[in-house]
């Protein structure tokens, strides 16, 4: 098993493309803590993980509050005694047009989608440093690479995500540890569903763009998370990767 013996935490492990990783990990041998907000999903994850004879635990954490994540990495790490692999995958947006938005709104954008990675790289990096190895994947956004029209903030977030883990890989390389970005296009899962509701004209207008004319599915994006984390790409640091069916080729 590529994972066999290792250790992860999974940020919105509770849903969607996090809750394929933390499947997709357990599948391959590794211990998985899944962090969210949604404690009740991120239970029923770790049940079904068990229930396949894999292991997972589900631990209540905000990625806006430092703390909140200090506390969940704690905890992880006593019951595993060490994390290997650090995917920070949770994410949030609204669709609308840059005009309607608020400081309120931008502030909450950001606080989720670019500081919430800082917050939970920050709590787990002492101790990948402490042991000389350690591979994180961040998960941004092809809006981060390209621009997206009604996502304009979010946009900016997930750009912060790109570059900040270009930067962090050169800094964190001489410490043994590898971090690499995700880029997902569009992915059929329930942030997808609850963004486009009132938005069918874009997204529709969007996959007719898509080389390969349809959204992508979350086992497709975990697919590559894990590779990335695994160590098949031991070589690979500081790269932006699109899983979009062709949606962007940069
Ligand atoms: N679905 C897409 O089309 C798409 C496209 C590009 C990028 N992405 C990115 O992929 C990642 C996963 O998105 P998804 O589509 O699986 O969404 P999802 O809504 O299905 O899952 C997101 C998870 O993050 C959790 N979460 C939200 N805010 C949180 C917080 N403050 N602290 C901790 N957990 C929190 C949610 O509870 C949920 O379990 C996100 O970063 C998203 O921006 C998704």
């Amino acid at each position: 098993m590529i994972f066999s013996e290792e250790t992860a935490i999974v940020t919105g492990g509770a849903s969607g493309i996090g809750k394929a990783v933390v499947k997709t990990l357990a599948s391959e041998g590794a211990s998985t803590a899944i962090l969210d907000i949604n404690l009740q999903s991120a239970q029923n994850v770790a049940e079904e993980v068990s229930s396949q004879g894999g292991k997972a635990i589900a631990l209540y954490a905000d990625v806006t509050q430092p703390d909140s994540m200090n506390e969940a990495v704690s905890r992880a790490i006593d019951e595993f005694g060490h994390i290997d692999i650090l995917v920070s995958n949770a994410g949030w947006d609204e669709m609308k047009p840059f005009n309607d938005t608020d400081p309120s709104f931008w502030h909450r954008v950001v606080d989720i989608n670019y500081l919430g990675h800082l917050a939970v790289i920050k709590a787990v990096l002492s101790h990948m440093i402490e042991h000389n190895t350690g591979r994180i994947v961040t998960v941004a956004s092809d809006a981060g690479r390209v621009g997206s029209s009604g996502e304009v903030v979010y946009s900016g977030a997930k750009g912060g995500v790109i570059a900040f883990t270009k930067a962090l890989a050169r800094e964190v390389s001489r410490n043994g540890i590898r971090i690499n970005c995700v880029c997902p296009g569009l992915v059929d899962t329930p942030l997808l569903a609850s963004t486009t509701s009132d938005n069918d004209k874009i997204i529709n207008a969007i996959v007719r763009s898509i080389p390969m004319k349809r959204v992508g599915q979350p086992q497709e994006i975990a697919d590559a998370i894990c590779f990335l984390a695994s160590h098949q790409a031991e070589y690979i640091t500081g790269q932006t990767l699109s899983v979009d069916g062709g949606l962007t080729m940069l």
